[in-house]
Formats: C-alpha cells, sequence, structure tokens
C-alpha cells in the first residue's frame, strides 16, 4: 500500500555538542549512557511517532496553533558521528535525508565541524532547522524538566534572559556572515528566508518540545507530499556502512527510503570497480525498546522491512561494498538494475581530459560532496574517483599541471596517501592537500594555488 511515510530527519552537529542525548531525550531511552565513550558508534535510527510528540508538547501545539494540522506520521531521526556519514545519506540529486536538525553548542556557537555540516547541508539543498543546545548551561537559567522554550523564558530573571539574548545574536551574526538568515524561532516572520533557531537542553529536556514542532512545520512546508509517498514496489536505498561481524561475514547498514526489502532478495549496490550484486541471507533490525531484555540484546531478524527504515543486510557477495553506493532490489531484469546502478556511479566520478584537480575520497558520499563543493568554489575537477591516491592520479595531475600549475594538485579527503605516491608526487611538482573537514582540505588548496600566482 502506498502511503506517507515520516520524513528522515538527520542530526548533525560538531562533536560532543549533545546530538545522542538529544535524541536520547526525544525518545526517552538512555542510548547515550550504553555508548562507549557517549560516542556515536552506529548510524542509529529512531522511530518518534507524532502522537507521542502531541502528548509530550500538549500546552505549546495549541500555542502554535497547530493542533489537527499536521499529517506527517512523524519522524525518522538518524544521529550521526560526523559529516561524513551525512555526506552518505546521498541519491540521484541530493539527500535521502528529508529535512535536517543542525546542533551547536549554545555557549560556543558554529564549531569546525557543524561548518562543515552545514555546508553540506546546504550544498545537498537540505531543509533544516538550528537546536541551540545546552540551554542550561546558561548562567542563571532556571530549569524545569520538559518545559517548552516558550513557556520557560517567560520565567526567568532579565539576566538569564540577557545572556541567553547575547548568545543567540552572536550566533545569528556568525550565520549572517556566512549568507544564512536565521532568527529565534518565535521570531521568524518568513521561514522560507529565514533559519528556525530552537534553544534546547538535552540533559533538561527543555525546548525539545519547541523543537519538535518547529521540524514538523519546515517538514510540511519544505517536504513535498510526493517526496514522502512510498511505494510498495522493490527497494531503494543507500549504504551507509560496511563491515565485517563475527559470526556474520560482510554485512551493509543501510537506510531503505523507498519500497519494500525482503530476505532472499537479490540487490545491485556498487563497490571500487562498478556494481556488485548480492543476496540477501538476513536482515537485521534494532529491538524495540521495550522487547530488549539487556544492552547485549539489541537485535532482531525480520523476513522483511518497508521504508522507510535503517536495516543491517547479512548477504552473499557484500565484500568491497563502498559506504554512499545506491542499493537497490532486483524486480525483473538483473541487468537493467545493474545497468541503473552502473549510471549512477559513474556519475559521481569524474573522467576527463580537461585542466583541473584531482579529487580524492573515501566513500561515494564523501567524493560527491567533495565534487560539489569544489565546483561551487569554482575549482574545475578533471578527475574524480574513490580510493587513496594512485600512480594514475599523480599522472593526470602532472598531465593538468602542464597546462596550469595551479591545477597540479591532488585533494584527499578522508584518505591515506601510500609513501610511494607520496613520492612520486613530489618529484612531479605535484600538491597533495589531504584532511578530514573538506572546506578546510579546499581551503587549503586555494591558499597554495594563489601563492603560486603571486
Ligand atoms: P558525538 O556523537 O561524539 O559527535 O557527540 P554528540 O553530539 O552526540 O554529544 P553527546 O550527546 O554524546 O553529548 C556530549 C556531552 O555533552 C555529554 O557529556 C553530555 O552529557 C553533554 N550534553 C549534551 N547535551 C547537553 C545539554 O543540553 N546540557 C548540558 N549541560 N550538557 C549536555
Ligand atoms: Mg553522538
Amino acid at each position: 500500500m502506498a502511503g506517507i511515510r515520516s520524513p528522515i530527519a538527520v542530526v548533525v552537529g560538531h562533536v560532543d555538542v549533545g546530538k545522542t542525548l538529544l535524541l536520547d531525550k526525544i525518545r526517552g531511552t538512555a542510548v547515550a549512557y550504553r555508548e562507549p565513550g557517549m560516542i556515536t558508534q552506529h548510524i542509529g535510527m529512531s522511530f518518534v511517532p507524532w502522537g507521542a510528540v502531541e502528548r509530550f508538547a500538549g500546552p505549546l501545539v495549541d500555542r502554535l496553533r497547530l493542533r489537527g494540522r499536521i499529517w506527517i506520521p512523524g519522524f525518522l531521526f538518524i544521529d550521526t558521528p560526523g559529516h561524513a556519514a551525512f555526506s552518505n545519506l546521498r541519491k540521484r540529486g541530493g539527500s535521502v535525508a528529508d529535512v535536517a536538525v543542525l546542533v551547536v553548542d549554545i555557549t560556543s556557537g558554529l564549531e569546525e565541524q557543524g561548518l562543515e555540516s552545514l555546508n553540506l547541508i546546504r550544498a545537498r539543498g537540505v531543509p533544516f532547522v538550528i537546536a541551540a543546545n545546552k540551554l542550561d548551561r546558561i548562567y542563571g537559567w532556571q530549569s524545569e524538566e520538559n518545559r517548552p522554550f516558550l513557556f520557560a523564558v517567560e520565567r526567568q530573571e532579565w539576566h538569564a534572559v540577557a545572556q541567553l539574548e547575547e548568545q543567540i545574536g552572536r550566533l545569528i551574526d556568525q550565520l549572517s556572515r556566512l549568507g544564512i538568515e536565521a532568527d529565534r524561532y518565535d521570531r521568524v516572520r518568513d521561514f522560507a528566508t529565514q533559519v528556525p533557531i530552537v534553544p534546547t537542553s538535552a540533559v533538561t529536556g527543555e525546548g525539545v518540545a519547541d523543537l519538535l514542532l518547529v521540524l514538523a512545520g519546515v517538514s510540511q512546508r519544505f517536504v513535498s507530499k510526493e517526496r514522502l509517498t512510498v511505494r510498495d514496489g522493490p527497494a531503494r536505498g543507500v549504504v551507509m556502512e560496511v563491515k565485517e561481524e563475527r559470526g556474520l561475514g560482510t554485512v551493509a547498514d543501510v537506510i531503505i527510503y523507498d519500497g519494500v526489502l525482503r530476505r532472499g532478495d537479490t540487490v545491485v549496490t556498487a563497490g571500487l570497480q562498478g556494481p556488485i550484486t548480492a543476496k540477501v541471507k538476513m536482515l537485521i533490525v534494532p529491538k524495540p525498546l521495550d522487547e530488549m531484555r539487556d544492552p547485549e540484546d539489541r537485535y532482531k531478524y525480520v523476513d522483511e522491512v518497508r521504508a522507510a527504515v535503517g536495516v543491517r543486510i547479512v548477504g552473499e557477495g557484500l565484500e568491497g561494498v563502498v559506504p554512499g553506493a545506491p542499493i537497490v532490489a532486483v524486480e525483473g531484469s538483473l541487468e537493467e538494475a545493474v545497468k541503473a546502478v552502473g549510471e549512477e556511479i559513474a556519475a559521481v566520478k569524474i573522467e576527463s581530459d580537461k585542466e583541473g584537480v584531482v579529487a580524492k575520497a573515501d566513500t561515494f558520499g564523501t567524493l560527491e560532496s567533495m565534487v560539489l563543493f569544489l565546483r561551487q568554489s569554482n575549482i574545475p575537477v578533471r578527475r574524480a574517483d574513490v580510493g587513496p591516491p594512485s600512480h594514475k592520479d599523480v599522472v593526470e595531475a602532472a598531465l593538468s599541471r602542464r597546462r596550469d600549475p595551479a591545477y597540479g594538485a591532488i585533494l584527499a579527503f578522508n584518505v591515506r596517501v601510500p609513501p610511494e605516491v607520496e613520492k612520486e608526487a613530489q618529484s612531479s611538482g605535484v600538491k597533495i592537500v589531504r584532511g578530514e573537514i573538506l572546506y578546510k582540505v579546499v581551503d587549503e588548496y586555494l591558499r597554495w594555488a594563489n601563492e603560486l600566482k603571486a
């Protein structure tokens, strides 16, 4: 049966801003406390039904006049351990994420990886809201468990409100320098041009109701019903992570955003060399919290999953699959599925004889983000591919260099550079810029190119 699914809402931001704890508060669980070192280990996906939000946010629903006006069934939240994960949520022409929550620490503003997330959100055209978290850290703030922000702010002493306004003002300034108009959500006049900022505390739960309601409003206004309509056909999704699991072999964690995936299905996905065909042996999903007896007993096996959902696939032939690759279940012609996946992957890569830099990244998702970002920065790309820099990359960069020295460079994102390639690059006068933050790699390249010209 076709129907409207919940929007997929990805939660992004700098390390330690409170993404996991915020989601945890939303679910009313203690998942964050079970994670080693409190760092997100897996792509966690959790469904929050609208009914629960309405019960939780009660009086605020009325104050914002939203009662009876929400038609999304809820949210599917995806927690991410970093911006690379957001990149891998790719699909042709955009992101699997329908909306994003950019979490920042209200006391420190936008930090390095927050900025990176913001760049990626904008490059992929995903509507977003900002959670200004750690509200309870505002000096003099009087907290009350789970109170909506709008009610809480009315009860504060003037100096706490002044502090809050100062921090939010700083964040607004910071965003405005990046060309983004933003304001405290209750002061936003036009959601089409201004990004709402919702002060939250993942510790006290204050502002969480506001965040959910604002996110619902933004989702309904900026995500089309067509995009949220699921079909009954074969599954379509994206690979987030591939790893070896003891006793299971190679497993792939994927997000299915359309259709149905069944045990026994043949799927087509992709690796470095092109399309890969695999067979689904098992489907594993996290257990609902009430069925979980102890923290070890976290998963269950199912026969089928329906979009939108996060699922772990145990399969034959998944070795070598690269994150960010599309995954489609085959119904009918295998050849056609292989061709479609092949074309999609080819569209992410670049192979040309034009002058421009060489781009290398660890996954299809990060590569696509990188190419998008380079285009926006008006840097031409001669060649773009997944994997560490190789002999061929140095040769291509050296060819580009002959026409314009500024293009004799390899930009390597999230990949290691083999020592022999490093040496070869040096002797051919090819510059290798490496890093884990995309905009910094690009900035460093531009600085180098400008110095050449000077
Ligand atoms: P990564 O997954 O590592 O990127 O971090 P994260 O963004 O998921 O942050 P996490 O939820 O793990 O929280 C990091 C730390 O900040 C923990 O010690 C939390 O207790 C603390 N923290 C998170 N939210 C709040 C908040 O609203 N107020 C206060 N005071 N502390 C918070
Ligand atoms: Mg986390």
